[in-house]
């Protein structure tokens, strides 16, 4: 069969058939009234678990990884969409590629390296080998194996997957092939990947030392957290506390403080909002007080003279996350961070996370960059720990509690929010679905546009129409 036919071809196996309910019965989403409320099922249970993986992240388009990863020939780097083992790798004549990361002879893990070089990859199995553009280069003892001139003459390369595309390097994937054009399924979210791609003209770049770990809850708790403004001064009144501290130690001692981290109290009590965009993507925007802090603040009338527009450069320094369903996650805040959420049960989820930063970047804004990155984020920074205490404690208390159906925290900014762009979104040229702004709004109703589109997609599930 050819590539195409084999992409038609291509079909995930769910585990779970059917659901106990109706997906529109997991949500109270009645606006007029004000009310959207969320079942607690999202987050404990394995059957829903099993069909959100088939119905969302093998349905469309997840995030892969970053061009700057695999930038020469023959390198490559191995992730998942959904359950599925994939890998994305650069041929001889630099094309991307990306393949299930299985060998068609039994199906065995290929590469088996997150990441690495190889021009041919041998099978740890019976050594069948691949090259870099995953056609299948030998089989071993193949003139010994008396096979029949049909076998001989079938396709044994690697199965790709059905699309991948880029956008300012960030390369996603969709096991289908009929997906939106990944364009369009950014959509207007585009100026906010670009707030980040035109901080330099090499581009950016993912740092070494990427890090990974796994909490013991809900994916979709970190969709949540990273959005979620409310839960700064009380969960991170930790950090505040800790930064105050050594600011005051290192004046005293240097006369100098070294990280000049950012003052979460500030962040949220200064103007924010948040913009909710079809396909359920959600950004997060706010004020920054001490944007000279920033790495990138020395870079700022380079960026001008360059030619990059004042609106676009007004926006790099506005602390800003933006949420791509369901995988990706940029956070220009402490510093700048992309996370990559994989679920791997209904309550056991893996984040991994990587620096991404400005290509060519002025020697001082790096060593900025990696204090302030690795002061605040990580299973060794001194936020991150306290959220993923949260979301665990949400399993061990709410969730737990099975007779209780209903979570009630999606209601601040319910008065606030208006349908279409603000004046903000309009100034910029964007159309987001909704628009919420205003002085500690901690606005929760940016949530519903993620929901939203996780019960379309899973109505698919029980045969009904998106
Ligand atoms: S499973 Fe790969 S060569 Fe047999
Ligand atoms: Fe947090």
């Amino acid at each position: 069969k050819n590539k195409e036919e084999r992409m038609m071809d291509m079909k995930v196996y769910g585990e779970a058939q059917g659901l106990p309910r109706e997906v529109d019965n997991y949500f109270v989403d009645e606006p007029e009234a004000g009310r959207f409320n969320v079942h607690r099922d999202l987050f404990r249970d394995e059957q829903l678990f099993e069909l959100e993986m088939e119905h969302v992240f093998e349905a469309s388009w997840v995030f892969l990884c970053h061009e700057s990863q695999v930038p020469d020939a023959d390198d490559y780097l191995t992730t998942f969409i959904g359950r599925q083992p994939v890998v994305v790798l650069r041929d001889q004549a630099g094309e991307l590629n990306a393949f299930l990361n299985v060998c068609p002879h039994r199906g065995t893990r290929l590469y088996t390296a997150r990441a690495g070089n190889s021009s041919v990859q041998m099978c740890p199995y019976h050594a069948w080998c691949f090259d870099s553009a995953g056609k299948n280069v030998k089989l071993k003892d193949e003139e010994l194996g008396h096979y029949t001139p049909e076998y001989a003459g079938e396709n044994h390369d690697l199965i790709p997957i059905g699309r991948l595309q880029s956008y300012q390097g960030f390369v996603f994937g969709a096991l289908p092939g009929d997906v939106p054009e990944l364009e369009d399924y950014l959509g207007d979210t585009r100026f906010f990947i670009d707030t980040f791609a035109q901080q330099s003209e090499q581009g950016m770049e993912i740092l070494p030392g990427e890090v990974s770990y796994t909490y013991d809850a809900n994916w979709k708790m970190q969709v949540e957290n990273t959005m979620d403004i409310y839960h700064l001064t009380t969960v991170h009144a930790t950090f505040a506390k800790i930064v105050a501290g050594r600011q005051e130690r290192e004046l005293a001692a240097a006369g100098a403080d070294k990280v000049k981290a950012v003052d979460l109290n500030s962040l949220s009590s200064v103007a924010s909002g948040t913009y909710t965009f079809d396909h359920g993507h959600t950004v997060f925007w706010g004020t920054d007080p001490g944007q000279e802090n920033r790495a990138l603040w020395a870079s700022r009338d380079d960026l001008i003279a360059r030619g990059v527009d004042q609106l676009t450069v007004d926006w790099m320094f506005r602390p800003r996350v933006i949420n791509y369903f369901p995988n990706l996650q940029f956070v220009d805040s402490a510093s700048l961070q992309l996370r990559v959420i994989r679920p791997l049960s209904a309550q056991k989820t893996e984040m991994t996370m990587f620096c991404l930063a400005p290509k060519g970047e002025p020697k001082e804004g790096r060593r900025r960059r990696l204090r302030q990155y690795e002061d605040f984020y990580n299973a060794t920074g001194i936020a991150t720990p306290d959220d993923v205490a949260c979301y665990e404690d949400i399993s061990r208390g709410g969730l737990a509690v099975k007779s209780e159906e209903w979570i009630q925290g999606f209601a601040r900014g319910m008065e606030k929010v208006v349908a279409g762009p603000d004046e903000l979104a309009s100034e910029i040229g964007i159309q987001p679905l909704h628009s919420c702004s205003g002085v500690r709004v901690q606005d929760e109703t940016v949530f519903r546009g993620f929901y939203r589109e996780w019960r379309d997609r899973m109505r698919a599930a029980t045969g009904g129409e998106k």
